[in-house]
This record gives structure tokens, sequence and C-alpha cells, in this order.
């Protein structure tokens, strides 16, 4: 039995740290352990330009101590108005490492995402040729669509067409959380690859809304059936190289979350690292973990993998309940708080 594993130093792919107060408060769990992170911009207002990518870097970089050897990576929100030369501007300045597709009222604070794709193409085109990431939030908002089918709906209607048009842009099919999504990325890749969080490896709509509603388990896209699970499971645990790690660790104030219309998001960035160890040693599969969490990640983005390393242990610890910012009013509850976990990360 493994009981202690060292692996390459892990990044995370797709992560929420917000601003403000909230950003001082979540970064650091990330920083610990991670080499880089992509940083979604989908704050209030977003990441629209490259001036707004180098300031949200300087603001996330300043709640780290000086010496961290941590890389926060920049996306830029793309919008209907996008400018394709300010995009190239601030990839070849190293601000924006890729661009963020929100299908518009999709998820927080996607408002102003994307809701004509006709006016997106020349952005697409444009990092097509310049070797850009677009990482996508997959999911058709359409009031006919089933809540449970936006993902499908939305690989058939918006992402078949575009990874055709497009041959070599390069996507991340963002927090993959259906079997369809799965069968698909395999069928795309290395075009295509995939993030996939631990909440979507854990859970099932069952646990969500099964024994009562349960909040902290409400993200977008929502948790779907045990066959769609499963295969995210399998697919994760193989391996295989389209799958990768992206947490989508994102805090929101506990009013928020448990207000009437409540705010998608799970909070796991506190104890995500040992998460996926768990479900990987579950599955028999901790000699895919580094596989999954440090080197799939680096080889779709073209990036180098970390050269350091972390090592965990099977050794159990209880997870915080909550993150408090900005006071004892303002607080974040963390996915699995209270819960006894059985790896932690002992050296980082
Ligand atoms: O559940 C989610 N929360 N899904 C997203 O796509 C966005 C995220 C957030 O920003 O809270
Ligand atoms: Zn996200």
């Amino acid at each position: 039995m493994t009981t202690r594993i060292t692996i390459t130093r892990p990044d995370d792919w797709h992560l929420h740290v917000r601003d403000g107060a909230m950003l001082k408060a979540s970064l650091p769990f990330t920083a610990r352990v991670f080499g880089r992170a992509i940083l979604m911009p989908n704050l209030v207002p977003p990441v629209l330009t490259a001036a707004d990518g180098a300031a949200y870097r300087q603001r996330a970089m300043a709640v780290l101590p000086t010496d961290t050897k941590f890389t926060p990576l920049i996306t830029c929100y793309l919008t209907d108005d996008t400018d394709p030369d300010d995009v190239e501007r601030g990839f070849r300045e190293g601000i924006f490492t890729a661009v963020k597709l929100y299908p518009a009222n999709a998820t927080t604070n996607s408002a102003a995402g994307v809701a004509d794709y006709a006016k997106i193409e020349r952005v697409l085109a444009r990092m097509e040729k310049i070797g850009m990431l677009l990482l996508i939030h997959c999911e058709e908002v359409d009031p006919t669509v089933d809540v449970f089918d936006r993902e499908a709906v939305f690989i058939d209607r918006r992402l078949i067409p575009m990874a055709k048009k497009f041959p070599g842009l390069k996507i991340v099919f963002e927090h993959i959380s259906s079997k369809i999504g799965i069968d698909y990325v395999r069928s795309a890749a290395p075009q295509i690859g995939a993030s996939v969080t631990p909440y979507h490896m854990q859970l099932n709509r069952t646990d969500w809304l099964g024994w009562g509603n349960r909040p902290y388990m409400y993200c977008m896209p929502v948790i779907k059936t045990e066959q769609d699970r499963i295969a995210i499971r399998q697919a994760a645990t193989s391996g295989e190289a389209c799958f990768f790690l992206g947490t989508d660790s994102a805090p929101h104030p506990v009013a928020r979350k448990l207000g009437v219309i409540g705010s998608a998001g799970l909070f796991n960035s506190p104890v995500c690292m040992e998460t996926y160890a768990q479900i990987f040693d579950e599955d028999d599969k901790l000699e895919n973990l580094e596989k999954f969490a440090s080197l799939n990640g680096p080889k779709h983005y073209g990036l180098p993998p970390n050269s350091d390393t972390i090592t965990l242990e099977k050794t159990s610890w209880t997870a915080p309940e909550e993150v408090l910012f900005d006071g004892p009013e303002e607080r974040a509850l963390i996915y699995r708080g209270g819960e006894k976990i059985p790896w932690k990360v002992v050296s980082a």
C-alpha cells in the first residue's frame, strides 16, 4: 500500500480567487501547493483588456510573500467587442496566457460574456494564428435547453463547428461534467483537452439534491448523474493526456451561497490536492496522479512542467470549515469543511 508519494509540483489550470479581501484570503492556499494557476477573469468588473490583466496580476502578486515561487497566469474575458489587437498585445507581452469564453449569463459574473458567436470569430482567428489557447465554459444558455443538457447541446451547437472552423485553435473544455463531454474530448484531442474538478469526480446529483438541498454542492455546470461521475473519474484517473487538473475553486460569501438565488461555485482550494490524491488512491491509480496533476496540463498549454516536487502522505487531518475575510461577518465555507481527509500535503 502506498502511503507517501512525491510528484512534480502540480498546477491548477482553472481557479477563481476574486479580488480584494477574498483574493488575499484565498490565493495563499493555492500558492502553497501549486506552481502556477490560471486565474479566471470573471471579476467585478471583469479582466477585459491587457491593461486590466497586468493590473490584476499585480494585485495577485501583492497578496503573496515577495519570495513566492508561485506564478499567476492571467486570462482575458471574451466579449462580443473584444479587440483582437489588444488580445495579441497582451499575449505577446506575457500578460495573457489564454482567453476565457463565458456564454452570456451561463454562470457567476458572466453577463458580459459572449452573446453573438459571429462577433468573436475575428478574435478566434487571431488566436489561432498566434497560438493562444481558448478556455471555454461549455454550456448552451437557452431557456428551452434543460440545465442538465446544457453541456451536450453546447458541444453540438457551438464547440464542434468552432473546432472545425479553427482547426489550429487549441481549446480547453473547462470543468467537464458529463460522459458526453468526456467522449467528445477524447475524440477531439489533442486540439481539445479538459480540466477536471475534484467535485465532479466525487459527487452526483443525488448527493446534491437527494437528501435535502445542499447549496454547497451547487456549481455550474451542475453536478450530473452517477454515470457521468464515473465516466469523468475513469477518464481523469486513467492518466490520458487530454485530461488534467483544474479545481474551479470558487469562493462566495456565505450569504450569497445561501441566498434565495444562491451563487454557483465550490471553494475547494484548501483541500483540493489532498482530495485528488484520495480519489486516485481509492481507484488504485496513484501512479497516474502526476500525469493528471503536473504533466498533462503543461503539455496541453505548451509550457514546461514545474522543476520541483511536492510530497503527499496518507495522514488523516480535518479540513477547516471556513475562511474569514474582511472581518468575522464575511466568510466562505470550504468544500469538505469539517471532514476527515485521508491524504495531506506534507511538503511543498
Ligand atoms: O460554479 C461556478 N462558479 N461555475 C463557474 O463557471 C463560475 C464559478 C464562479 O465564478 O463562482
Ligand atoms: Zn470556473
